[in-house]
């Protein structure tokens, strides 16, 4: 089981978690392009990180926060079974954004194929991070930041309770059958995750208070996919804003 617990801060509110969140996101960036010449992220979808996203657009006027965009490389943790252009797709989230606010190269975004057939999507994503990576498929890349949220039945990118990708250990990117969505999500599985330098839980409002004391607070096993998210040689920060630790 991985030694490194995980650092939680909880910020006063939703504009302190944007805040919060982006910083860390610029600190990650800065530290790897000075130590590798590179930034490889991999955003997170759903509604939160929409304003952490939109703050870093903003950031870039500011010359000490501004990035050198062509060394960073933009991947997506999960994304929903649908095109690009839907209002379901987290990569249009991530475009309006951020995306379409800085001067990062079309080459640096990979994009999940999300229109496609949601097997051959995961398996194209898949082969994207092995060549992206140089490495085989029993290798693992690592990213140097994960961000990553969490629903109010503790799932995390599109690992949903008792779904079946929680139970693979050799695929990067797997097509995940949704029960309760009655559609498939394509989602990075737990052992990529679990490979990360840096993984970074954003998470706010009262309607996740609950799991989250679960998952942050006495909880012993991990009952929810959130839990299982502990990386093996890297980080793992949960910013949560008040409303959310509100029974921690
Ligand atoms: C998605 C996300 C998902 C999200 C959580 C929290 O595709 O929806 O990957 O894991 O992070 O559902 O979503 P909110 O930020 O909207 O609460």
């Amino acid at each position: 089981m991985p030694s490194n617990a995980p650092e939680i801060k909880i910020v006063a509110d939703v504009a302190q978690l944007n805040r919060t969140a982006a910083d860390e996101f610029l600190t990650a960036a800065q530290s790897s392009i000075r130590a590798r010449g590179r930034f490889c992220v991999a955003l997170a979808g759903g509604s939160t990180p929409r304003g952490v996203y939109s703050l870093l657009a903003e950031d870039q006027s500011n010359p000490e926060k501004r990035l050198p965009w062509e060394k960073v490389f933009v991947f997506f943790g999960d994304e929903r079974h649908v095109p690009p252009d839907d209002a379901e797709s987290n990569y249009r989230m991530a475009r309006e954004s951020l995306l379409s606010k800085v001067p990062i190269p079309q080459q640096n975004v990979f994009r999940i194929a999300g229109e496609l057939d949601a097997n051959i999507a995961a398996a194209q994503y898949e082969q994207q991070l092995l060549n992206f990576f140089h490495i085989g498929p029993e290798e693992w890349p690592q990213f140097d930041l994960i961000m990553l949220g969490m629903g109010p039945d503790g799932h995390t990118a599109s690992l949903f309770p008792d779904s079946p990708a929680l139970q693979e250990n050799h695929r990067k990117v797997v097509a995940n059958w949704v029960e309760k969505f009655q559609s498939y999500r394509l989602t990075f599985t737990l052992p990529l995750l679990n490979h990360a330098a840096e993984v970074m839980f954003l998470v706010s409002g009262e309607s996740k208070a609950e799991v989250l004391k679960d998952v942050l607070g006495s909880a012993k096993k991990a009952i929810y996919p959130c839990q299982r998210v502990r990386p093996e040689n890297g980080r793992l920060l949960w910013i949560v804003d008040r409303a959310a630790a509100k029974l921690l």
